[in-house]
């Protein structure tokens, strides 16, 4: 770690000079052209000695001294170029400022930082190391001024990050005094310029920055279970007991008076129901109408979140927070946006719109924060504030430290907290004794009382045994609320175990006996009936069930729909069983609805025994995508039947409790099914092969129409599966495939003209669509753009076979020569995906397609006509247009270190260049940028991000 830490100091003092080199001051400027040359020397051996570093050490830290090396070759070729053009000799070479211009500098600074963080996060974990990184952040985005002129007063006034290391008692080794930063370099290079945008555009984007997609997830996951055994809570005439009626004074009054202790904690175990009475009262009108009573005069603003350690960053950080409590608030409070972000709110009101829309604000927690207090203060005299936070355990930053927050909030005449946890004990410290509190396990035990109660006499062997035996009956309900310990999940699942085989024989006595025996936490008693209670055989089957969840959840997310995250009871039926690989080559058939129940029925209790309750299903509360009920001809008395059997199938299997999710994604469980996986499983290949059956077996009646978007959310999640298989040892692919273009075209109510293909449907704007030239084999630019590799190679070899035979009869058919080839589909996302549900371009599709040349796959300098444009193009033409493009609006890292970043795309153009891609092509003018040649482009792209890969290709091409 030496060489990486030598690397850093050196680099940050390149960065240093490469700064200066943008001094106006000419004297001082050329002071530091000279040094930068000077120093040039050193660090090419400091990047030679991490080349040896990187390549012995093979530990953990592996990774970051393999990141800075490539950053270290991309400064070599920099460096390469700016020695040139230092030198007198070479100065037609370019001046130091253009290779190292003020955005370049700026890339490399927040890459070094980034990397140091990382240095110091291997090396002294718990230690604070950087100071002023408010500097850092404050200035990172409020610079509405030029920074061009910096004058030596300014540069006094402002510091630098100054990055230290204490870790030198530990024999680490350290950074120098001279590892600084100039805060300056990050985003100097902004102009503003002076125009005004409407208050409510400026509000709503601040708001539009704060929101995030998850923001509300975790509210509508909380389960709402149980919520009706809440109510005596509000309810006047409900005596409960003596601990339960303490806990329904004291939240009124902690609700409705001034002088109570402004933080009201509840706590209980994972399970007992927190968020549950969270939300309760944070949705309750009677919680609303107490505190209208604390507000007097004044409005009530409440906000809630429900921090969840296993969701995104943002679900479980104190950024997410201030976002969320931020966005809720100020949407109630437009006129308090300015004052909240005084400095983003000058800088956005000097940009033009299409600036605005440019700037990417990466929030970041002290900003956040400091914005926070400013609302906090602003809306001291205006009105009162009421939050509720949910699952302060949750949190991944330092609880001491988000305690303190919370205090230090509730300072504040006008806030009051409700906050909930696990009983921590920082947590439990810290609110325990200062103000009001509840745990959730001594006012539920009635609740949970009744509730066991009522689970053992639904069954009718149990309920005559306790008919029998009064005591027995009352030991046999305290131990079980008692071993519950408040958890009321507990008790649903230790009941349907115990119930498992009970007896009237056994008597009361052996299922208290059960009942002890259970492990009493619900991690404990996952185990128990996952695993211990499970033959191989049995968990296998259960793995299987798992990964077809995940697996979707995988794909769900990448194409960005979480209405299909959860699989229905349906998708699963078709694709649970092996045998079904057999029935998948029929006719489309309609099936009996007797088909439908019997697989459904037979999945659903398959769930059951194999997760004994700890999945469930999920009705379909609010359709996303209806299935609309056609040919409505069955009268009514079968219609209810049928409607249930929908509704079964149509229903979404979830998890029970998000607390199953966290212990099934635990590393070592998840190892313990992974190993019990049968070898030919293969999750995606199911899914994908249930999408057929689906398609192949409708429960309505059969239809040829044209209505594309009824199948096209399916078909996405379909060939996204396809990509992801990875294990398919019968070639099962590339038939369902067909079967599922097959089956579709069938359905399709095709019109005579004989390039009318559904596929053709998934390509641009019906309007472009018309005037453009046709599609061909759309079905297989459709695979080709989903990523499907090998299919795509396997229905290419198999064309080429074909051609062969039909050279023999002489009769090939006519090729349409306009038509998009598929080399264009394969390279259209070369650098970004933004917000597409096609996967980045991919090397090997490109190889594969550059193999197998056939009329339908005519090579990178096939000229065809453009699908928008209509002019000539040839996939190597549009391949540098999408480039060029690329980085006129930004979308390429300097100082790029990621595998799927310049390093694949460059791949791609490499592999085009060794396949007699056309050297002396030109990019025609568009209306942006001007006609540039093959040539110029590699060579601006290479200068630009001097990355290895660029370079050598650039080489390659001077060469020819
Ligand atoms: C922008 O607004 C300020 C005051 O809010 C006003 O003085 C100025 O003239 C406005 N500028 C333009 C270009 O409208
Ligand atoms: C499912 O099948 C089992 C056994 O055949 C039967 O007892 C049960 O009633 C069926 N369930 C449904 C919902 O039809
Ligand atoms: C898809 O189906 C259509 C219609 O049956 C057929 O013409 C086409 O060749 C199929 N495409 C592929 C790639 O199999
Ligand atoms: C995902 O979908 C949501 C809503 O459909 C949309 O607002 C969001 O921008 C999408 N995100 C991406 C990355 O595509």
């Amino acid at each position: 770690m030496d060489a990486v830490c030598r690397f850093l100091t050196a680099s940050a003092a390149l960065c240093q000079m490469a700064w200066a080199v943008h001094e106006r001051d000419e004297e001082r400027r050329f002071k530091q052209e000279a040094d930068l040359a000077n120093s040039f020397i050193g660090l090419r051996h400091t990047i030679h000695s991490l080349q040896h570093t990187a390549s012995a050490i093979a530990d953990e830290d592996t990774a970051l001294a393999q990141t800075c090396l490539k950053v270290g070759h991309n400064i070599l070729i920099r460096l390469d170029r700016s020695e040139k053009s230092v030198h007198p000799i070479h100065d037609q070479g370019s001046r130091l400022g253009d290779i190292w211009t003020q955005d370049v500098v700026e890339a490399f600074a927040l890459r070094l930082v980034d990397l140091i963080r990382q240095y110091q996060a291997i090396y002294s974990p718990s230690d604070v190391l950087i100071r002023d990184e408010r500097v850092l952040s404050s200035f990172r985005h409020n610079v509405p001024q030029v920074q061009q002129s910096i004058t030596n007063k300014e540069r006094q006034g402002r510091q630098p990050i100054q990055f230290e290391s204490q870790s030198s008692m530990r024999n680490m080794p350290s950074f120098p005094e001279s590892l600084v930063i100039d805060v300056r370099i990050l985003k100097s290079s902004r102009a503003s310029r002076p125009l005004n945008a409407s208050v409510d555009l400026l509000n709503e984007f601040i708001l539009d920055t704060l929101a995030f997609k998850e923001m509300f997830d975790r509210d509508a996951n909380v389960a709402k279970a149980h919520v009706e055994t809440l109510d005596w809570i509000f309810s006047e005439n409900s005596y409960q007991g003596p601990t339960e009626e303490d806990f329904r004074h004291g939240l009124s009054a902690w609700l409705q008076v001034n002088d109570c202790n402004p933080i009201y904690w509840i706590v209980g175990k994972p399970g007992s129901g927190k968020s549950t009475l969270m939300k309760y009262l944070y949705e309750h009108p009677v919680t609303y109408d107490r505190l209208k009573h604390w507000a007097g005069t004044l409005p009530v603003l409440t906000a809630g979140f429900y921090s969840w350690a296993s969701g995104s960053k943002e679900q479980r950080s104190k950024r997410g927070l201030f976002r969320s409590l931020m966005y809720q608030l100020l949407s109630l409070s437009h006129d308090l946006i300015p004052g909240t972000f005084p400095k983003l709110w000058a800088k956005i009101s000097t940009m033009t719109s299409k600036e605005r829309i440019a700037l990417h604000l990466e929030w970041d927690e002290d900003e956040l924060q400091e914005a926070f207090s400013l609302f906090i203060k602003s809306s001291l005299s205006k009105m009162k504030i009421c939050l509720f936070i949910d699952g302060l355990d949750e949190f991944e930053e330092d609880h001491q430290e988000l305690i303190g927050f919370f205090k230090e909030l509730a300072f504040h005449s006008n806030v009051k907290l409700c906050l909930s946890s696990r009983p921590w004990a920082t947590i439990e410290k810290a609110f325990q004794n200062i103000g009001p509190n509840v745990k959730l396990q001594e006012i539920t035990k009635n609740d949970l009382c009744q509730y066991a109660t009522g689970r053992l006499r639904d069954n009718v062997v149990v309920r005559r045994c306790l008919g029998r035996d009064k005591l027995g009956t009352d030991a046999l309900l305290r131990a079980i609320v008692d071993r519950a310990s408040g958890v009321f999940l507990w008790i649903k699942l230790a009941v349907d175990d115990i119930l498992k085989d009970s007896a009237p024989e056994k008597g009361v006595s052996y299922l208290k006996d059960t009942v002890d025996q259970l492990p009493a936490d619900l991690d404990g008693l996952y185990e128990k009936l996952l695993f211990q209670d499970q033959t191989d055989i049995q968990i296998a089957r259960a793995a299987s069930f798992l990964f077809l969840i995940e697996s979707r959840e995988t794909v769900a997310e990448f194409v960005n729909d979480t209405s299909a995250s959860a699989l229905t009871v349906w998708e699963l039926a078709l694709a649970l069983e092996e045998e079904d690989d057999y029935h998948t080559d029929g006719d489309v058939l309609q099936v009996s609805d007797s088909f439908v129940l019997e697989r459904c029925n037979s999945t659903v209790e398959c769930m059951k025994q194999r997760f004994a309750g700890l999945l469930s299903l999920q009705g379909e509360q609010k359709q996303d995508r209806p299935r609309i009920l056609k040919f409505n001809d069955n009268k009514d008395n079968i219609e209810d039947g049928i409607t249930s059997i929908r509704q079964l199938a149509d229903s979404k299997v979830t998890f029970i409790h998000r607390t199953v999710r966290d212990w099934l994604r635990d590393d070592s469980v998840h190892k313990r099914l992974e190993q019990r996986r049968e070898a030919s499983f293969d999750p995606h290949l199911r899914l994908l092969r249930s999408y057929v059956l689906r398609l192949k077996k409708p429960m309505d009646e059969i239809e040829h129409h044209r209505r594309f978007d009824e199948w096209w959310p399916d078909v996405i999640l379909a060939m996204t599966h396809s990509r992801y298989i990875n294990s398919d040892p019968k070639k099962m692919q590339r038939y369902l495939l067909n079967q599922l273009n097959k089956t579709i075209s069938w359905l399709w109510d095709a019109k005579t003209d004989p390039y009318d293909h559904w596929a053709a449907k998934a390509f641009g704007f019906f309007h472009v669509r018309k005037k453009a030239p046709p599609i061909w084999h759309p079905f297989l630019c459709l695979a080709t753009k989903f990523g499907l590799t090998t299919y795509v190679s396997e229905e290419l070899d198999a064309c080429i076979l074909q051609d062969t035979n039909r050279v023999l009869e002489k009769e090939m058919p006519t090729v349409d020569e306009k038509a998009t080839p598929l080399l264009t589909y394969a390279t259209e996302f070369l650098c970004s995906r933004q917000q597409t549900i096609y996967p980045l371009s991919d090397p090997h599709m490109v190889r594969n397609l550059l193999e197998r040349p056939h009329r339908i796959n005519p090579g990178p300098n096939h000229e065809y006509t453009d699908f928008e444009t209509k002019i000539p193009m040839t996939s190597w033409v549009n391949l540098l247009r999408v480039l060029r493009e690329a980085h006129r609006r930004g979308m390429i890292d300097y100082f790029d270190t990621d595998t799927s970043g310049i390093e694949r795309w460059a791949q791609i153009v490499r592999l085009f260049v060794v396949s007699d891609a056309n050297v002396n092509a030109v990019v025609e003018a568009d209306s942006w940028d001007p006609e540039i040649s093959m040539v110029d482009v590699i060579e601006m792209l290479a200068d630009t991000y001097c990355h290895p890969e660029l370079e050598q290709i650039k080489l390659m091409i001077g060469n020819m």
